[in-house]
């Protein structure tokens, strides 16, 4: 990894990364703003994509095709399905899905793009060994690895919780993973997500989200930060 991609969809999620790294050039491109510098001695490309898997997926491409770089990491907050995890705790992704890709009503199974060869994005094992390690080494107890679902909804149901949890096998969901994921597939790019829980996705998500995004936020980005010390 030679120059490392690194995304979050909002300010709170990439404002740590760009306050600590060094020799920055800011570029735009498509309306985000990309900062070319070094982190934790790497070369890396920081932005902040915007909200949802259209934006992700533009600036994952743009991070690839213009920028250069060779694997890309996601960093920030997700609402957890797993009734084990707690607000602050870690999900690394092994995999992500789009839980709102529905052609349902001509057969194909929920989550299924049609007529690709997968639907289920694997991360790069590597990258994602790395990214666990760091993060049971600073959230012992508090980390796991598993499915992430992405979804342009923010999800505030307990009813979908269970549905997202025991149908899709979510771990955790958040809106932008998914399309991250597969466009460095399309692309032939590692990546990994990395998450920490800012609510439960269920009745009182929205007043956990405002509440416990910020402390979420710095609990990923630490675990990039102690990721890149070990590369
Ligand atoms: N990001 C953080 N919490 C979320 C939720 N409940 N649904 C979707 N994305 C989220």
């Amino acid at each position: 990894w030679k120059k490392l991609g690194l995304i979050g969809a909002m300010n709170e999620e990439i404002e740590l990364l760009v306050q600590h790294m060094d020799n920055v050039t800011e570029t735009e491109r498509a309306g985000i703003v990309y900062r070319e510098g070094r982190f934790q001695g790497k070369d890396v490309v920081v932005c902040r994509s915007g909200v949802g898997k259209v934006n992700a997926a533009v600036c994952t491409q743009i991070l690839i095709d213009r920028y250069g770089v060779d694997a890309v990491i996601f960093t920030g907050v997700a609402g957890a399905l797993d009734p084990e995890l707690n607000i602050g705790d870690i999900v690394v992704s092994t995999e992500c899905m789009q839980h709102d890709m529905d052609v349902t009503a001509l057969g194909f199974e929920r989550g299924v793009i049609p007529y690709e060869r997968t639907s289920v994005f694997a991360a790069d094992a590597a990258l994602a060994e790395l990214a666990y390690a760091a993060s049971a080494a600073l959230f012992p107890g508090k980390s796991k690895q598993g499915r992430v679902l992405s979804g342009d909804q923010f999800v505030a149901s307990r009813d979908t919780v269970r549905e997202l949890h025991e149908q899709l096998k979510g771990t955790c969901t958040e809106m932008e993973g998914a399309s991250v994921a597969q466009v460095c597939s399309m692309n032939g790019i590692p990546y990994v997500v990395i998450r920490s829980m800012s609510d439960k996705a269920d009745g009182s998500a929205h007043v956990n989200f405002a509440e416990f995004t910020v402390l979420a936020s710095e609990n990923s980005y630490r675990i990039v930060e102690e990721m890149l010390k070990r590369m």
